[in-house]
């Protein structure tokens, strides 16, 4: 779902590059996150910041798709040298199965209201042993959120306990980490 104006400036302010870069990203990698010589696709990649990060640990290939031309506007005028996509990551029909070794994702599931269907396609994208890096509020959090500042996140089913039990029931693996307001997973496939 596309984000509200108000949520739409804070994604794209300088705040969410410090948190992204100094805080998300290095969660990630102490939970294992290794892109070296990896096809990579990130889901909701928003303005590319993400993409810029990632490329660092060149990837074989990265592939970042976000269903707001707004967002995949500023994400190939910034980072003109990366694939985007225009997409959303309920149908990620133009990806073939097993063929993406990560999924990254940095605080996507919760604004969608099919998500399952989305972790349906990441996990079918996903190779035999890939691993998805995934990180999302709890639903407490959201309500607080959006209780003083508005940002309007969609009314769905989307809580940390409702999407580990789809992970369960597709047969994933995971290990997660709490930190105030992100809770931090490494899933694998397989
Ligand atoms: C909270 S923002 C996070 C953006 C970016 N990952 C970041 O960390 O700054 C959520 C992003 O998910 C995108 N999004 C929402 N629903 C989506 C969907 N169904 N498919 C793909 N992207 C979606 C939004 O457009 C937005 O860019």
């Amino acid at each position: 779902m596309k984000l509200s104006n108000v949520e739409f400036r804070a994604m794209n302010a300088w705040p969410r590059r410090l948190g992204q870069t100094y805080f998300e990203l290095p969660l990630f990698q102490w939970l294992g996150l290794d892109i070296k010589g990896k096809d990579i696709l990130e889901i909701g990649c928003g303005n590319g910041y993400g993409a810029s990060l990632l490329n660092k640990w060149q990837p074989k290939s990265y592939l970042g798709l976000d269903v707001m031309e707004e967002q995949i506007a500023l994400a190939r005028k910034g980072y003109p040298q990366f694939e985007f996509l225009l997409q959303d990551a309920t149908d990620l029909g133009q990806i073939a199965d097993a063929s993406k070794d990560v999924v990254v994702i940095f605080g996507v599931l919760h604004h969608i209201p099919a998500w399952r269907k989305a972790l349906d396609e990441i996990v079918r994208v996903l190779k035999p042993n890939g691993e998805l890096f995934l990180e999302e509020p709890r639903g407490v959090d959201l309500k607080v959120f959006d209780f003083f500042f508005r940002w309007g996140h969609p009314n769905s089913d989307f809580g940390l306990k409702t999407m580990e039990a789809h992970l369960d029931a597709l047969g994933l693996k995971f290990q997660k980490q709490w930190t105030p307001l992100l809770t931090m997973y490494r899933i694998r496939k397989g």
